[in-house]
């Protein structure tokens, strides 16, 4: 595995292995990740789409196995209350902002058997900026107590939104991981920023939104002078490119293969053919 230091000086995978929707098969999928090769696993204490508990339950055998808690990377998620089902809903909706947030870090670590995550991230911008910053006021906490080494947001697609939540906040967030589409530009400004200020962006949807670029002449080319797939010329992209994709991959060939994408590098020509295909 290769790995990026992020501005708070962690070591984060470049590739990492994703865990939603993956419900009983969570486990096992994990083991077998990390069995291949991932060493950084995301998930969230959103019980609607993730089996975080089932994450923290692939770690004792992998334990067994000699992979140690610290070599792992791991990063869980706070989802506000508007991503949550109304039925399972993992902290007490009445709570204030602030004890949602210690509250859902509590369950993570009890899903996780884990002490620390290397990341939190804050699954979608609250509004208005007021609720944003109190729950980013509460994970920073959980950052200060040892129990997140860097902080995060998911799903900003508002460059003034980052902007704001950056300037008004003590513990700057080290990552932004966001879904990579065209109804987005790609993030194109917004990863600029991120580039600038030394914030990592995690990219998802990062095959299944962009299967004309797979399919696209340019990359089915480069396939075949690499001897590689069309996901893996993409993911070696998006990787030069400085994103951080994540990969919820259930197949062990596509696991080998998403590893496999630090074996070659895209010229810098290719990588500008590529990148004229994000229209
Ligand atoms: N922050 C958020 O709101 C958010 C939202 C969505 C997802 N995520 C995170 O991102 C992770 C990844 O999710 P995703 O939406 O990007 O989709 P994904 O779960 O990675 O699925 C993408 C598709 O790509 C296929 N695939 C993976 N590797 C491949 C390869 N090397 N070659 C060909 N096909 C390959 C998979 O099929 P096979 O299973 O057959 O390989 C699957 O059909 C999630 O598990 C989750 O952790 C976060």
């Amino acid at each position: 595995m290769q790995y990026t230091t992020t501005s708070a000086g962690v070591e984060m995978p470049k590739i990492i292995y994703g865990t939603a929707w993956k419900k009983e098969r969570t486990t096992e999928l994990v083991i077998q990740a990390v069995q291949a090769g991932f060493r950084g696993i995301d998930t969230a204490c959103q019980p609607k789409h993730y089996a975080e508990e089932r994450v923290g339950e692939a770690l004792m055998p992998l334990k067994k196995e000699g992979f140690k808690r610290e070599d792992l990377y791991i990063q869980t998620k706070f989802t506000p209350l508007a991503g949550q089902d109304p039925n399972n809903i993992p902290y007490d909706k009445n709570a204030s902002l602030e004890t949602q947030v210690a509250d859902s870090f509590t369950r993570s670590k009890k899903n996780l058997q884990t002490d620390y995550v290397d990341t939190l991230l804050l699954h979608s911008p609250l509004f208005p900026h007021a609720n944003l910053l109190s729950v980013y006021r509460a994970m920073e906490k959980i950052q200060q107590d040892g129990g997140a080494l860097q902080l995060g947001i998911s799903n900003c697609y508002d460059l003034g939104v980052l902007k704001r939540l950056y300037e008004d906040v003590q513990i700057k967030p080290a990552v932004v991981q966001n879904r990579f589409y065209p109804d987005s530009d790609f993030d194109k400004e917004l990863r600029a920023w991120c580039d600038a200020h030394a914030v990592i962006y995690q990219s998802f949807w990062s095959l299944t939104a962009n299967p004309y670029i797979l399919a696209s002449e340019v990359v089915v080319n480069l396939a075949k002078e690499y001897n590689k797939t069309q996901a893996q010329i993409f993911f070696n992209f998006l990787s030069l490119e400085g994103i951080v994709p994540l990969s919820g991959t259930t197949s062990q060939t596509h696991m080998r293969q998403d590893l496999d994408i630090f074996s070659f590098e895209l010229s810098l020509s290719q990588r500008s053919e590529i990148r004229a295909l994000l229209v």
